[in-house]
């Protein structure tokens, strides 16, 4: 076969096989390759690599819009100097997203401002550029959704969404207390993750003594709780909002 057949051969074969990158690549990996003298099987990595390289930015693209993050925030923007409270080291430690390998959940308490939103969204950002799927979603939507769903018969559509994500970011717990059927719906997406040994991060203003009051039934809040920090740690961070400080450093003042 002369090589002109096989390498229209090639192409049909890459365009069925949907191998889009390789397919734009395939001239200049093989002028590349004849330049610099490479071997048949150096040829074929290089193919390779470039279409792996394309679908894995394709898919990290796809998953940032499905994410549902509100906004991109990244863990290098963080100030740790204004904010001493939050310990650089853990959240260091987690940026290498050991923490989802291992299905371990991370809380984020403290009052409003100091950044809980912050680390989390940086968090699944990591995550997000590292080919993970990510679902973000504030428990006020989790709430909406879940009303809509359940009017609709479609629970299980959006547990399941929220079940295939590799980590999940529940932003903003305590704002409002939940009706019986939300609290129940959250502890059971909460509870199945936690089966399945899948990464959770919860932010909250309120300590986990006041968790009671936000569930309509101390034990869930109880069961729940159990649950998230069977394998995860939490992070308690007590300063000064950022909002403010900023605002009070700019001579701006709330009276
Ligand atoms: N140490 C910090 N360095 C840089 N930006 C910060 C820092 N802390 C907070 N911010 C910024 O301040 C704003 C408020 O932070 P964030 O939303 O993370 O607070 P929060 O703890 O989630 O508050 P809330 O309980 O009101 O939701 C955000 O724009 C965030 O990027
Ligand atoms: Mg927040």
């Amino acid at each position: 076969m002369s090589s002109q057949v096989s390498y229209e051969r090639v192409r049909e074969s890459l365009e069925r096989l949907k191998m889009e990158a390789a397919l734009v690549e395939l001239d200049d990996v093989l002028e590349r390759g004849g330049r610099e003298e490479k071997s048949a099987v150096e040829i074929l990595d290089d193919l390779l690599e470039r279409e792996q390289r394309d679908r894995f930015e394709r898919r990290v693209k796809t998953n940032f819009k499905l994410s549902g993050l509100p906004l991109v925030k990244r863990l290098e923007e963080f100030d740790f100097e204004a904010q001493p409270q939050v310990p650089k080291r853990t959240v260091e430690e987690l940026a290498t997203l050991r923490f989802l390998h291992q299905g371990e959940n991370v809380l984020f308490l403290g009052p409003c401002g100091v950044g809980k939103t912050h680390i989390g969204v940086g968090l699944a950002v990591k995550a997000l550029e590292n080919g993970h799927r990510v679902y973000f979603l504030t428990l006020h939507d989790l709430v909406t959704k879940a009303r809509t769903a359940r009017e609709k018969n479609k629970l299980h559509v959006l547990e399941r969404v929220i079940h295939r994500s590799d980590l999940f970011v529940l932003d903003e717990l305590g704002f409002l207390p939940l009706a019986a059927e939300d609290a129940t719906f959250l502890f059971e997406v909460i509870n199945k993750r936690y089966h399945c040994q899948k990464s959770t991060i919860v932010t909250s203003n309120k300590s986990f003594g006041q968790w009671g009051e936000i569930f309509p039934d101390s034990v869930l809040a109880t069961a729940l709780l159990d649950r998230l920090l069977h394998h995860g740690i939490t992070i308690n961070i007590r300063g000064e909002s950022y909002r403010l400080k900023n605002r009070r450093e700019a001579g701006i003042t709330l009276s």
